[in-house]
């Protein structure tokens, strides 16, 4: 990777993505694109451009532009919005894909895109989920993650575009705010947990689902595009997770570093449906085996740094 574009990087993951690049690989080598600019440093701190991921044509020109050798896709919607706008959904997922894979292929760029746990369903094997299995989603979002898997492979196969993903479970991060997913909730619970002591939480207790640390997703992602090919046996898309917790054992986390704090229910039937509809715990092995995946954040650890990270950004000062 020496030239990147990203799309989707003033969202949650590219906030952060595109600053570690811009370290790893130098400010210039890193192109930033989002359907709008805004003041934070993903877009003010090197090259950017605005980019609706549905024009292919402007996607090449900037391609072009920059003589990329590598596309991040990242530009999508969250699975409750995508359930709650499934036509605008797919034509904002799949048709910027297609245009990303065609970009790819256009510039012989190395690809990126995220699949998500949102790829299984109801009839996946729900615990200690294999890498290869049954894929039959119920939403919207995770039509598209599927579809997206099997043509991010077609172009592999076919074009020879050397495309390569990861299924991310829930990502937490006190940088950007998630918007409009089903594990957002643990997310929220820590704004809530430092500014208030207690949440309300939507997703209802016994519920578990992966999660992730984002400075363990940015290195996965790092790591990946960075393997030798010749162990890659999958491609599109891994398996990967740090940790898997219900909003009780999130909370009893919680509560170690801010004692009293407390937790609450107001399900949201439509988040709570989906959440329902996907695995409790990935199994992890084939990322392992096939280029080294590992993580350094679990449950407790990623809190401490949640709750040390979130108070230094409101500036409060809670004791205990
Ligand atoms: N975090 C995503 C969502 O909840 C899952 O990939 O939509």
């Amino acid at each position: 990777m020496k030239r990147i574009l990203i799309t989707g990087a003033l969202g949650q993951i590219g906030s952060e993505l595109t600053l570690k690049l811009r370290e790893l690989y130098g400010i210039d080598n890193v192109i930033a694109t989002d359907i709008k600019k805004n003041d934070s440093e993903a877009a003010l701190g090197g090259p950017f451009e605005t980019l609706d991921v549905t024009d292919g044509k402007k996607m090449v020109e900037i391609a072009k532009k920059y003589r990329v050798d590598t596309i991040m896709h990242l530009a999508a919607l969250l699975s409750a919005t995508a359930e709650a706008k499934p036509v605008f959904a797919w034509n904002l997922n799949m048709g910027g894909l297609l245009n990303a894979l065609e970009t790819a292929r256009e510039v012989k760029a190395q690809f990126f895109t995220p699949s998500s746990i949102g790829a299984f369903g109801p009839s996946t094997p729900k615990d200690r989920t294999p890498q290869d299995t049954i894929m039959r989603p119920t939403t919207m979002y995770g039509v598209n993650k599927v579809a997206g898997e099997l043509l991010a492979d077609y172009y592999y196969h076919k074009f020879a575009v050397d495309t390569r993903g990861v299924r991310f479970p829930g990502l937490i991060s006190y940088v950007a705010l998630p918007g409009g997913g089903t594990t957002d909730y643990a997310v929220e619970i820590y704004y809530e947990a430092v500014k208030h002591r207690r949440y309300t939480c939507y997703i209802d207790k016994g519920t578990y689902m992966d999660m992730m640390y984002m400075p363990d997703a940015l290195n996965a992602i790092v790591d990946l595009m960075e393997a030798d090919p010749a162990k890659l046996i999958h491609r599109n898309s891994f398996n990967v997770s740090a940790m898997s917790f219900d909003p009780e054992e999130i909370a009893s986390s919680i509560a170690k570093y801010i004692p009293g704090f407390k937790i609450s229910y107001d399900v949201d039937p439509a988040r709570q449906k989906i959440a329902e509809s996907w695995p409790n715990s990935l199994d992890t092995t084939a990322a392992k085996e096939e280029w080294g995946f590992h993580y350094e954040y679990d449950l407790d650890k990623m809190t401490e740094d949640m709750i040390d990270k979130l108070r230094q950004k409101f500036h409060y000062r809670i004791s205990g």
